[in-house]
């Protein structure tokens, strides 16, 4: 059978794409193996409350330009409630969860986090416009979900 010289080439070519492919999927796959794309670190959500950072929630500067707030959430609220924050401070939220999957959305950002038991969630968002920002469970997490929100005060 005699193969045109250009259907060679293009088989050639279309063959090449997918090993290409193949090889991009398998390299993620053991890369993610070892490294996951969101954070890994774990915690006993029994153990919340006497466990560091959890067992002092708050507002913390971490830098010059940098904070930290630790915060727990639970069946129906955000503890701390209230949060102050100067504008333009790169702002890390740590988050983890005493009883089951809440979320936390800060209104006109685009921070949407889901903070499950067991599991330590991190986001940063810098706040360049001073007001104040809603919180928002977006996880139904029981009778209260309606009700769970807080506020962060940006000056
Ligand atoms: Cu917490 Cu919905």
């Amino acid at each position: 059978m005699k193969i045109h010289r250009y259907e060679k080439i293009w088989l050639t070519l279309s063959f090449g794409v997918i090993l290409i492919f193949m090889l991009i999927i398998g390299v993620q796959a053991f890369a993610f193996e070892h490294a996951p794309p969101s954070h890994k670190e774990i915690i006993d959500p029994q153990k919340v409350d006497v466990t560091a950072p959890f067992d002092n929630p708050g507002v913390f500067q971490t830098g010059e330009n940098e904070y930290e707030v630790v915060m727990t959430l639970q069946a129906f609220g955000f503890t701390p409630h209230e949060v102050e924050v100067p504008a333009g401070a790169k702002v890390t939220f740590t988050l983890t969860s005493k009883d089951v999957i809440h979320g936390f959305q800060i209104a006109q950002t685009n921070v949407n986090a889901m903070v499950v038991p067991g599991h330590i969630q991190k986001v940063t968002q810098t706040f360049s416009k001073p007001g104040e920002y809603l919180v928002l469970c977006n996880e139904y997490c029981g009778i209260g979900h309606e009700m769970m929100a807080m506020t962060i005060t940006v000056k």
